[in-house]
C-alpha cells in the first residue's frame, strides 16, 4: 500500500479555535484514505501554539521548556483532528515513530503532533517518512510553494516547480540570516529529506481540496523538493 506523510500545518488545520477546517481536512484525508492510499497526518501547532509560547517566554520559561508545551499544543489539535476523522482514525494520538509503525497496522489514518524540542513538526514528518517508507512526505501550510527568496519581501521572487534538497538547504541558511523570515520548511527537515531521497512536496494548505487534486487528479502547482519530478496523480 502506498504511504504518504502528511504535515498539515496548525495555521492551516485551525487557524483558531473559532475558524478550524477540522471537517474540511477530514474529508480529504477520508477520501485519499478510500482511494487505497495509506495516510500518516503530522499536525502543527499553529497560533495556539505560538500563543502558549509567548506566555511562556514572558514567565521567564527557557526555550526547550517551551518547545515541550509547543508540543502539546501540537498533539491537542492532532486529537481534536482524530475527533473529526471518526472510526477512519486510529483512536489515539501517537507520541513515538515505533508507535506510530504499530499503529499503522490497523489500515487507519495514523495522527501524531511533535516529538522533541529543539525542531517543528516538519523534521517529525521527515523522519516519520523515513522510518514508515513513505513515498513522499507533503507539507501542507500557509503558502503554495516554495520561492526563490520570500515573496512578502521580494516582488521578483519566482515559485520553484522543483529544487533539489541541496537547493533548499541553501535556500534556508540564506532566509536564516535575515531577521524575522519565516522558512516554509525547517532545516532539520530539509537535511532528512536529503539523506533520505523521500520527495517533500509543497502544496497549498489553505485549501485541504488541493491534495485530492494533485493525489488523484494529477493536478499539482506547488514545489517538489527532490532529484525529479514526480508523476501526478499516484494511484
Ligand atoms: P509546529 O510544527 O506547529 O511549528 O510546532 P510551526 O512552525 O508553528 O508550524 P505551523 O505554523 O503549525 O505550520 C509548534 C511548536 O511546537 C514545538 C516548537 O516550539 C514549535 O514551534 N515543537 C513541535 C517541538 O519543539 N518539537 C516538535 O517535534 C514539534
Amino acid at each position: 500500500m502506498t504511504r504518504v506523510v502528511i504535515s498539515v500545518g496548525g495555521s492551516v488545520l485551525i487557524p483558531s479555535l473559532d475558524a478550524h477546517r477540522l471537517k474540511e481536512w477530514a474529508k480529504s484525508l477520508i477520501t485519499l484514505t478510500k482511494a487505497g492510499i495509506q495516510i500518516f497526518a503530522v499536525v502543527g501547532g499553529g497560533g495556539e501554539a505560538r500563543r502558549y509560547i509567548d506566555a511562556c517566554r514572558e514567565i521567564g520559561l527557557d526555550e526547550a521548556s517551551s518547545d515541550e508545551i509547543g508540543i502539546q499544543v501540537t498533539r491537542i489539535n492532532a486529537a481534536l483532528l482524530i475527533g473529526a476523522l471518526k472510526e477512519h482514525a486510529y483512536p489515539a494520538v501517537v507520541t513515538s515513530y515505533i508507535e506510530a509503525k504499530t499503529a499503522a497496522i490497523s489500515g487507519k489514518i495514523v495522527v501524531m503532533g511533535g516529538v522533541t524540542p529543539g525542531q517543528t513538526t516538519d523534521a517529525v514528518a521527515a523522519v516519520l517518512a523515513e522510518e514508515v517508507g513513505a513515498s513522499m512526505m507533503i507539507n501542507m501550510t500557509a503558502i503554495d510553494g516554495i520561492y526563490t527568496a520570500d515573496p512578502k519581501k521580494d516582488a521578483s521572487a519566482k515559485k520553484h516547480d522543483l529544487l533539489s534538497p541541496q537547493g533548499l538547504i541553501d535556500l534556508i541558511m540564506k532566509e536564516k540570516m535575515t531577521a524575522g523570515s519565516n522558512m516554509v520548511i525547517d532545516l532539520v527537515a530539509a537535511k532528512i529529506a536529503e539523506r533520505s531521497g523521500i520527495p517533500l512536496v509543497v502544496i497549498d494548505g489553505r485549501n485541504p481540496a488541493l491534495i485530492e487534486n494533485a493525489l488523484l487528479k494529477g493536478e499539482f502547482a506547488g514545489t517538489i523538493v527532490g532529484e525529479k519530478k514526480i508523476m501526478f496523480p499516484i494511484v
